[in-house]
């Protein structure tokens, strides 16, 4: 490429030369969002989770949160382990939260395949619906956030 067009791209295009995406500049402010929080925290005695306040008499999950409320197959409304609760943790606290948990195989195709696919996270982008009623879903739909974590994978899962 001729040296004054490389210089031209560089001077107008700086989105060209961009740094590389981080976890912190669009993705941590998703999963900072209730519809995803309220669940990974479900387990936490420290952070108050339902499991300790309004749902201390609980039974088979499905059994409110059915098939026809939740859009989900039965069997997957359920709650994520304590140690999946990202409660008050930062950008990067986060980012290593996640990628510690990750099962094993291709870390990033682990992670592009739960972020684009997973049910529990498809719910909380376009439904948010409950069996006391439905909570605003996240902002910017399955469309913004499939945009960003691919990005953000794409670009090898930086934490900072
Ligand atoms: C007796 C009925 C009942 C059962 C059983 C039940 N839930 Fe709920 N759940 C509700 C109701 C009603 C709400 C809405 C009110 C609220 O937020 O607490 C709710 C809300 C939630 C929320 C908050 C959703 C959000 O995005 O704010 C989560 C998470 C949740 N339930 C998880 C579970 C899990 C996991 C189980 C099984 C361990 C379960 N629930 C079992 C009735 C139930
Ligand atoms: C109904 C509860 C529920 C909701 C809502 C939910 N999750 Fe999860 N999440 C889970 C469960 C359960 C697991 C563990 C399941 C597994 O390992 O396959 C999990 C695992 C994860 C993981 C770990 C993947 C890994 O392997 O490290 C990430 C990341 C994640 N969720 C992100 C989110 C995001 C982002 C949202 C909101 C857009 C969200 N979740 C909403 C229940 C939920």
């Amino acid at each position: 490429m001729k040296s004054w067009l490389l210089a031209a791209l560089l001077v107008g295009g700086s989105a060209l030369a961009a740094e590389p995406v981080k976890f912190g500049d669009a993705l941590n402010q998703k999963f900072q969002h209730p519809r995803c929080l309220q669940c990974h925290q479900f387990s936490s005695a420290r952070h108050q989770g339902r499991a300790y306040n309004s749902h201390t008499a609980r039974f088979l999950c499905d059994r409110c949160h059915s098939d026809n409320i939740t859009g989900l197959p039965r069997g997957e409304w359920i709650a994520p382990a304590e140690k999946m609760d990202w409660t008050g943790l930062d950008a990067r606290e986060t980012c290593l939260l996640i990628k510690r948990n990750l099962p094993s195989g291709d870390s990033a195709e682990k992670m592009r395949e739960h972020l684009l696919f997973d049910v529990r996270v498809r719910w909380a982008l376009e439904s948010g619906m409950t069996p006391g009623g439905r909570f605003p879903t996240v902002p910017g739909g399955y469309t913004e956030f499939a945009r960003q974590a691919r990005e953000w994978v794409a670009g090898g899962m930086r934490c900072e």
